[in-house]
């Protein structure tokens, strides 16, 4: 089916928009924006533009999150949320995360002010990569009520804590609890890219998530002991880095042997990391996702003890910390059912598939029916300035959003539905 020429300029305003975000980083010359830092104040103003020509005024709740209500065509209607997160890796490219915030406003451009039987609130998280401090999704566990005192606690490497970074930023910790959804809420679609081969190799251009795999993310400390690297004979090392990179090739064997399991060693550490020492202690990080609760967390025992086996072997000790143990999580059948038709309506042959990356849908699924509609990723690169999206995916989205509210909006089962959820 040809895209509409609709579509196709408001698909280019979409990647154009990404692209304006992508600017506002914490680098020169490559994309970063983590948790409430100086350019997400710039994205959140930029995004206020765009909205405030829909009469959406934009507020920043006390998690940083982005929120702005379009709304129902009568007073007290539920609403339906429509986002993703505007934080990114380092060195990111331009669509993960904020593709899903900037097509949530493209969605509200294509009413025209027309007005729906729910309200519409766009919503752009304030973090999700879990880079800052090494835990994921701190935006969207205000929304379920989970961003508690301990995790406001935790400290990124410069000794901030999440409570003082929201206050550095002009917000109040203590308003945390008021981020929380109320009961007014029919659901939540997150548009996001794929970040995977899958679509571009089936040809497809969007896709329906029906479950996100659970991800274990822990860093482990090897402690040998560092010595001269001139005077320290082979058989007489503690060497805590060589621990670590026979333990890291274990990782990565022991995981091609259990199929659909993913485990990375992403990070490595040394210390003192100086070229004529040998090193006395190695931070490594492990992060490993399948869509079995039980083969991951298996597995994660399996590649932790294989670490102490090393370590024991070669007189080394080695301590662990968990940084995330996030269950397998399906989406909520009766949306990724409407998507699928609506991915039909929009002349797209729809794919169903579980999603390897972690996405906020997974945490605010623990409240609200929670779903996601993918787009394809060339070469399914992403976490890379190289992550692209095709204009005509882009459009289709676009097509297959207007197709799913109207959908919600005509049924009153639909939403009767919705309601009950
Ligand atoms: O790491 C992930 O799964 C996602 O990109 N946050
Ligand atoms: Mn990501
Ligand atoms: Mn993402």
């Amino acid at each position: 089916m040809p895209m509409s020429s609709d579509s196709t300029a408001r698909a280019e305003t979409v990647i154009s928009r990404c692209q304006t975000l992508a600017r506002f980083s914490e680098d020169v010359g490559s994309t970063r924006r983590t948790f409430l830092s100086p350019p997400m104040r710039d994205c959140h103003r930029e995004i206020a533009t765009w909205l405030s020509p829909l009469a959406v005024s934009v507020t920043i709740d006390a998690a940083g999150n982005l929120r702005g209500l379009y709304p129902a065509n009568h007073p007290n209607a539920p609403r339906l949320l429509i986002g993703s997160h505007l934080d990114t890796v380092p060195n990111a490219g331009a669509y993960d995360g904020i593709l899903g915030v900037v097509l949530a406003i493209a969605l509200l451009e294509t009413l025209e002010g027309r007005r729906l039987p729910f309200g519409i609130e766009v919503i752009g998280f304030s973090e999700e990569e879990g880079v800052r401090f090494g835990v994921p999704f701190i935006g969207s566990r205000a929304l379920v009520g989970r961003l508690d005192h301990e995790l406001l606690s935790r400290r990124d490497v410069h000794g901030v804590s999440i409570r003082e970074a929201i206050q550095n930023f002009g917000l109040n910790a203590d308003q945390v609890p008021a981020a929380t959804l109320k009961d007014d809420v029919l659901g939540y679609v997150e548009f996001h890219i794929e970040q995977g081969p899958v679509l571009g190799n089936l040809g497809r251009s969007l896709g329906v998530v029906e479950a996100i795999a659970g991800q274990s993310r822990v860093e482990l400390s090897f402690a040998g002991s560092a010595n001269h690297a001139g005077t320290t004979p082979m058989h007489l090392r503690r060497d805590a880095l060589a621990a670590a990179a026979e333990w890291i090739i274990d990782v990565e064997r022991a995981a091609l042997s259990i199929s659909d399991l993913v485990a990375t060693v992403g990070f490595v550490g040394a210390k003192p990391g100086a070229v004529n020492v040998i090193a006395g202690e190695a931070l490594a990080t492990l992060d490993v996702r399948h869509g079995s609760d039980n083969v991951r967390t298996e597995a994660l025992s399996d590649l932790i003890a294989r670490a102490e086996q090393i370590a024991k072997r070669r007189g080394l000790s080695v301590k662990t910390n968990a940084l995330l143990s996030q269950r397998a999580v399906a989406m909520d059948t009766f949306l990724a059912d409407r998507i699928e038709d609506a991915i039909r309506k929009a002349g797209c042959e729809p794919h169903r598939m579980v999603s390897g990356a972690g996405h906020d849908a997974m945490i605010v699924a623990e409240k609200v029916p929670a779903a996601m509609i993918f787009l394809r990723t060339p070469g399914g690169i992403s976490h890379d300035p190289a992550e692209s999206v095709l204009i005509e995916d882009v459009a289709k989205a676009i097509d297959c959003g207007v197709h799913l509210l109207a959908q919600l909006a005509s049924s009153q089962e639909t939403l009767g539905r919705m309601c009950r959820a």
